[in-house]
């Protein structure tokens, strides 16, 4: 079957059936995209860029509701010097090219992890992203920057024991729903699914509290190669899944 008409019918399926609310994505693979292809690191990066700016427009136009992805991890700044600078460089492009179509788009911005290590510039840049976008109410675009969930989870707990300090709330206030409300994902609900391309199959740290019942689907594609085909089939692999939460 052609391509075209395939993805058609697919995206007919999905749009007949309940949507997720929130996909998150793990776009892993940039790298050995690149070198099966004998390129450099840097070019799988860039092409990482293109598939996330076609993955979010695909999400807009199903009317997606939330769409998180991790960017860059807590741990990435372990790669040499210069894969990092270039993976930031990409960010400030990316947000450069981007940001007047997002907003033309009603896609809000909100960046989940500590940008306080990231110059001054790039501060500036992605509050500005931030602030442009904020009124948007179609689709909510979570860059997860500098994130890890343990770091995520940490953070929640010393502003609990701020508030605590303060004598704003009680120990036993705390709760899950408390809790929740001091996580960078504050407000929104929990991953339907988490998509993770590369082949690999592990969280590595990223939504650890929220994904507490999100269904994993995992795809042995590069992140760079991931388009609404997969899209399409992760959203209806999760149509057929049984969720219980806990319950028979
Ligand atoms: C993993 O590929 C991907 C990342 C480290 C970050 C993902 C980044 C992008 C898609 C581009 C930057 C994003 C924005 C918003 C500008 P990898 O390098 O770990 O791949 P490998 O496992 O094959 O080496």
């Amino acid at each position: 079957m052609d391509k075209n008409v395939k993805i058609q019918e697919l995206k007919k399926k999905v749009l007949s059936r309940e949507l997720p609310e929130h996909i998150a994505i793990t776009m892993d693979g940039n790298g050995r995209w690149a070198k099966k292809r004998f390129l450099p690191r840097t070019v799988g990066h860039k092409e990482g860029v293109n598939a996330l700016k076609r993955i979010v427009e695909v999400c807009g136009d199903i009317k997606l509701k939330y769409l998180t992805v991790f960017a860059f991890s807590t741990e990435n700044w372990k790669r040499p010097e210069d894969e990092v600078n270039y993976l930031l460089k990409l960010l400030r492009e990316f947000l450069k090219s981007e940001l007047n179509t997002l907003h033309k788009n009603r896609v809000k911005i909100n960046i989940w992890g500590d940008t306080s290590v990231f110059s001054d510039i790039i501060q500036e840049e992605l509050q500005y992203a931030v602030e442009k976008t904020r009124d948007n109410d179609k689709l909510i675009l979570n860059l997860a920057l500098n994130y890890g969930g343990k770091a995520d989870i940490i953070k929640a707990c010393k502003e609990l024991y701020h508030s605590i300090a303060k004598g704003e709330i009680n120990i036993d206030d705390i709760d899950e729903e408390l809790f929740s409300k001091s996580l960078y994902s504050k407000g929104q609900p929990d991953p339907n699914i988490l998509i993770r391309t590369g082949g690999d199959y592990r969280i590595s740290n990223f939504l650890l509290y929220q994904s507490a019942y999100t269904e994993l689907w995992f795809s042995d594609v590069y992140w760079p190669s991931f388009d609404e085909e997969l899209l399409y089939q992760a959203i209806l692999d999760y149509n057929n899944r049984d969720r219980r939460f806990g319950g028979v």
